[in-house]
């Protein structure tokens, strides 16, 4: 398995290489996060260039991302605004939100991305009182054991035809392995998983991913347009 996880790396660098190579806005905001010491477990180069991608294909003027970290993949994302878009990014930590709003602004989008601090699950709350949204794209990434509450959320906050992407919903493939449940984040992400799969009012795949990041996967849910 070492040597294949080697491999999967170096293919992922090979496209990267091809298709996501970092700017220096992505690479200082990389290197912010190091010297600050913030855990490793952004989005990969080639993930975040997939996020953009998507993010574009709905056509986003409206973007909300839940788990900010070091503002990595908030800079992928925003960069796929159409003009006069905006993106609201939800981060618990007031340093990481801090070093992310750093790093945006040197990238050059603090006009469009506002960083909201405190639990994810009040500001999704407030950004409903807010009457905010629709939201033509929600990522999810912040902590695992409410990812569902968040589908719900990013689903109430979403417009018809939005796509709504979740991170890490594949854990080294923990998902598939018996008790697997034992674990919380685990278990936070297979409520989603199951959640998604039997709401009619989205239609969605769940995609592994290896890489430099291991192996793991996007669920990718879509919201029906009302007919
Ligand atoms: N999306 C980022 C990575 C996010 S890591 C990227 O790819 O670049 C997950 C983030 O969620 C961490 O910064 C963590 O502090 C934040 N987080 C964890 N629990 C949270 C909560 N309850 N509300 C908001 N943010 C939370
Ligand atoms: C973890 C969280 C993430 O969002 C991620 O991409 C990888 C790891 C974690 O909490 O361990
Ligand atoms: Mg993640």
């Amino acid at each position: 398995m070492a040597e294949k996880r080697d491999l999967y790396a170096e293919v992922d660098d090979y496209i990267a290489g091809l298709f996501a190579p970092e700017d220096e806005a992505l690479k200082a905001a990389l290197q912010a996060m190091r010297n600050a010491g913030l855990p490793d477990i952004q989005v990969s180069p080639v993930q975040g260039k997939l996020l953009h991608m998507l993010a574009k294909l709905t056509e986003a003027s409206a973007i909300l991302e839940i788990g900010t970290l070091g503002g990595y993949s908030t800079i992928w994302l925003a960069r796929a605004l159409l003009p006069g878009g905006r993106l609201i990014t939800l981060e618990k930590e007031p340093r990481f939100a801090d070093l992310a709003q750093a790093s945006i602004a040197r990238a050059g989008l603090a006009d469009r991305v506002s960083i909201r601090v405190g639990p994810a699950l009040d500001a999704l709350a407030q950004l409903e009182k807010e009457g905010a949204g629709p939201f033509d794209f929600v990522f999810i990434d912040a902590d695992k054991p409410p990812y569902a509450e968040y589908f719900d959320w990013s689903l109430k906050l979403s417009r018809p035809g939005a796509l709504i992407v979740a991170d890490n919903v594949v854990r080294s493939g923990r998902v598939a392995e018996p008790g697997a449940a034992e674990d919380p984040a685990v278990a936070g992400v297979m409520r989603m998983n199951t959640a998604i799969a039997s709401n009619p009012a989205v239609e969605a795949v769940i995609l592994q991913t290896v890489g430099m990041k291991g192996h793991d996967g996007f669920a990718i849910a879509r919201v029906k347009p009302h007919r």
